[in-house]
């Protein structure tokens, strides 16, 4: 139920439209209570010899007969058109109020993956986020045209019409009434069971979505291992899976319906049985009978709607359960309130910093070390000692486990997010280029740069030469069939995005690995140019790149072993000496 509440309360924003719905909805209403009123008229008072209710006005049985059966004719031409008119303005009002609701639930869900922390980005599934934003996001739209809007209309025809059939008539009331607990009683039996179902379903659906997205991710890894027939089979038992849960699912509604089915047919047997009875006994007019029919055809429908109601809240409710489910887990990242001030918050202090991405396997233990402000610092370390995880720390990417990360003195979690970053410029040591122009790609961090500074950056990088090769030059768009780009071409645009951000703080994981020696000396250049003046932390391995820090940091078993200049660690014949020696 606070499920539901906490679904529908994203079209609280439109009280107005689902006020006009709602009273479309009573008017709509009030119209089809009032349709089958004029054929009863003409049944019982102008073709029979009853007189007109006092509702109607005596003095039309004073008109003339063909004006009488005109005016009543036209009265049931202006109801049905009128209940139609009202009717389609009703859906339009519910369509869009629901089509608006869904896009801000898709708005919700987008500025959460915004704001995502990477540890919990890397434990997802990026189809089953993909899944959960398109298609899961839709069952809010029906939870509120279906689940609302159809569920109120239906009670209130139901409430209306009962109301107007016990005045004409108690006993066949009784009797279309007595159908209600029968409708409970399967709604009941079989709402669990097509609840789970629907669940298991979309979850299935996911699993599918997953599995096509590794698949277009990894399609180069599979084919050249030859794993295609293992990842067929794989495919084949997700398919399965779905393929078991839809037909549960709609196994458990055919079933479902078809005994709706029965208990309304029993239902209409039974009032059809008792009112001929008393039409030939005399106790009900001719005109009542043909409105009890109407409006037991017309009772058909609300009341099936209301048992449809129920299997369409519980699917509904199995989406808006997975996309809650997110959206409820919130932001794991705490945002701070304090500005970073240029100039003044320079200086790094890692003070006894201890993490793991697991509890069982902690990856750093006490770490500490100062960066001073403008002090160029590199990591050097093995493989998998933590030299990445170190630098995630900087712009609250990762938050330690245990101690401390400072920035001028300040723990970093003051800091607002939006702040520390914009501080921050970073070089992953996999380049990340979005499928934009060259120009957009460097220019991302800036978005007013000049097309003079962000060829100025790419000078500085060592990339100018190349992107003036390409078929747009810098207009090319990266990813299409001209401009796939080795893995170097795109470490140096990488490069000249972080030196187009012209941050104070600079981090660099491994920026030159796979230059060739005349790039990267060509690129340590305008790097020793940028780091001046500028905290750095770069890992680095070669000796060329490790000349340009003033102290390098050796990382062991997730703990700082070594720190000096280069020429104090060759000294101390540790891992520096040991793998500075081959070069
Ligand atoms: N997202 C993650 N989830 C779990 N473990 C991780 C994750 N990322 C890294 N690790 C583990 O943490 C340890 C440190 O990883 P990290 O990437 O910091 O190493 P590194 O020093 O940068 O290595 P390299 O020189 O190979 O880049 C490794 O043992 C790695 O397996
Ligand atoms: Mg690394």
């Amino acid at each position: 139920m606070q499920q539901l509440w906490r679904a529908l309360s994203y079209f609280r924003a439109d009280w107005p439209r689902v006020l006009a719905g709602l009273a479309l909805l009573a008017l709509t209403t009030l119209a089809g209570l009032l349709k089958p009123w004029p054929l009863a008229l003409i049944v019982d008072s102008v073709l029979g010899h009853n007189p007109f209710p006092e509702s109607v006005g005596r003095q039309i049985g004073g008109l003339p007969l063909p004006t009488q059966l005109a005016l009543l004719v036209g009265a049931m031409v202006a109801l049905h058109l009128g209940s139609a008119l009202l009717g389609a303005a009703q859906n339009a009002v519910v369509i869009v109020t629901g089509l608006r609701g869904l896009s801000r639930v898709r708005r919700a869900v987008f500025d959460w993956l915004l704001r995502l922390s990477l540890r919990r980005l890397q434990g997802a599934q990026a189809g089953d986020l993909i899944y959960r934003a398109t298609w899961d996001t839709y069952a809010f739209q029906t939870l509120f045209t279906q689940g609302v809007f159809t569920f109120l209309g239906a009670l209130a025809s139901v409430i209306a019409m009962t109301v107007v059939m016990w005045r004409l008539n108690g006993l066949l009331t009784l009797v279309a009434l007595a159908t209600v607990p029968l409708l409970l009683l399967v709604m009941q039996a079989f709402g669990g069971r097509m609840g789970r179902r629907a669940g298991e379903a979309q979850s299935a659906d996911a699993g599918i979505a997953t599995t096509v997205q590794q698949l277009v991710t990894n399609l180069q890894l599979i084919q050249s291992f030859t794993r295609e027939a293992k990842e067929a089979e794989h495919f084949e038992r997700q398919s399965q899976n779905s393929f078991a849960a839809r037909w549960g699912q709609h196994r458990a509604e055919v079933l479902y319906l078809s005994t709706v089915s029965a208990v309304f047919a029993l239902g209409t047997a039974a009032i059809i049985w008792f009112g001929s009875k008393q039409v030939i006994s005399g106790s009900l007019s001719i005109g009542q009978l043909l409105v009890f029919l109407a409006y037991l055809t017309q009772l058909y429908d609300p009341l099936n709607q209301l048992s449809h109601v129920g299997s369409t809240v519980t699917n509904a409710r199995a989406g808006t359960h997975r996309v809650l489910e997110l959206l409820q887990e919130g932001s794991t990242m705490k945002d701070g309130n304090r500005s970073v001030v240029r100039g003044v918050d320079t200086g790094l202090e890692f003070d006894r910093v201890a993490f793991g991405y697991t509890k069982e396997r902690p990856v750093l233990h006490e770490v500490s070390f100062r960066v001073g402000a403008g002090e160029a610092v590199a990591l050097i370390g093995p493989s998998g000692a933590g030299k990445t995880t170190l630098l995630q720390f900087i712009p609250r990417f990762l938050d330690p486990d245990g101690g401390t990360v400072r920035l001028g003195g300040t723990d970093l979690r003051e800091f607002s997010l939006h702040s520390l970053r914009e501080n921050v410029a970073l070089v992953l040591q996999e380049p990340l280029l979005l499928p934009t122009s060259i120009a957009e790609n460097i220019g991302y961090g800036r978005p007013n740069a000049t097309r003079a500074q962000i060829e100025a950056a790419a000078r500085a990088a060592n990339a100018h030469s190349y992107i003036e090769n390409l078929p747009q030059g810098y207009d090319t768009v990266v990813g299409d069939g001209a401009a796939r780009l080795s893995v170097g071409e795109k470490q140096r645009l990488n490069l000249a995005r972080a030196f187009l951000k012209d941050a104070p703080i600079l981090l660099l994981d491994e920026p030159t690995s796979a230059l060739d020696a005349e790039s990267e000396a060509l690129v340590l250049v305008s790097l020793r140019e940028l780091m001046r003046g500028r905290t750095t932390v770069m890992v680095a391995h070669r000796l060329g790149t490790l000349r340009t820090v003033n102290r390098i940091i050796s990382l062991q078993d997730g703990r700082v072993a070594e720190s000096g200049t280069a020429e104090e660690l060759l000294a101390s014949a540790g891992y520096y000496a040991k793998v500075s020696g081959g070069q």
